[in-house]
């Protein structure tokens, strides 16, 4: 089996203590994080709401790891300039939000941040491969999104298969990143699914050392 790229670690301070964000963050950088990423829910897109551009507003002088802001909200486009100028250096958006995707990825681009397009348990890669040449990043959702702590949907892993096949084929150079269900257990078939970005939260936070469960990812086999 050939050796397996380092995954990229991107902690989600959904599963943080919301009290003490600033201690949420130290954690992540201490235990070897490589980005921080955001949940934003709005209650509408998903059932939870969780916070807004403030929170990275106010998070950002506490970190210099890179802001993963990812938007499971409708109407993105009234937000994503706040979430740029509040310091976000990636910004996500759900694929089932709007049909003008194309419009709303270029938006993200032409404010100078790395766009990203995810999709969610029920929607199929086919779907987002218009595209696929415009974005920097595509994230498989492996849960249904709105909470933190679900079991991992082994089908919607399969996915990452068609967007390398797409990256190598076609030569684009987005990431492909996935998120939910992410923990120990789940750790080998989310190595073999080879994904470049791994999202992880209550497993992480609920870590007795979480530098060492993120070493688990990242030794690559
Ligand atoms: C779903 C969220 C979660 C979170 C990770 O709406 O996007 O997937 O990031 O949650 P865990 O790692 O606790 O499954
Ligand atoms: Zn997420």
């Amino acid at each position: 089996m050939e050796k397996l790229k380092t995954p990229i670690m991107a902690p989600s301070v959904l599963a943080s203590d919301f009290s003490n964000m600033e201690k949420a963050l130290a954690l992540i950088d201490k235990s070897g994080g490589d980005w921080v990423h955001f949940d934003v829910m709005d209650g509408s897109f998903v059932p939870d709401i969780t916070f807004g551009h403030k929170m990275v507003r106010d998070m950002r002088h506490h970190s210099t790891l890179p802001f993963d802001v990812h938007l499971m909200i409708m109407h993105p486009e009234s937000q994503i300039a706040k979430f740029a100028h509040a310091g976000a250096d990636r910004i996500t958006i759900q694929a089932e939000v709007t049909i003008h995707l194309h419009r709303l990825i270029m938006q993200i681009k032409g404010i100078g941040r790395k766009a990203g397009i995810s999709i969610v348990p029920s929607t199929p890669p086919e779907q987002i491969k218009e595209l696929l040449p415009f974005v920097d990043l595509v994230l498989v959702m492996t849960v249904n999104p709105g909470y933190g702590g679900q079991k991992l949907i082994p089908e919607s892993l399969k996915k990452v298969a068609y967007f390398r096949q797409q990256r190598k084929e076609k030569g684009y150079d987005y990431l492909i990143e996935i998120d939910g269900g992410v923990n120990k257990d789940t750790r080998m078939e989310i190595m073999e699914a080879k994904p470049d970005v791994i999202v992880t939260g209550s497993a992480f936070f609920k870590a007795p050392y979480p530098d060492k469960y993120l070493q688990l990812f990242k030794k690559g086999k």
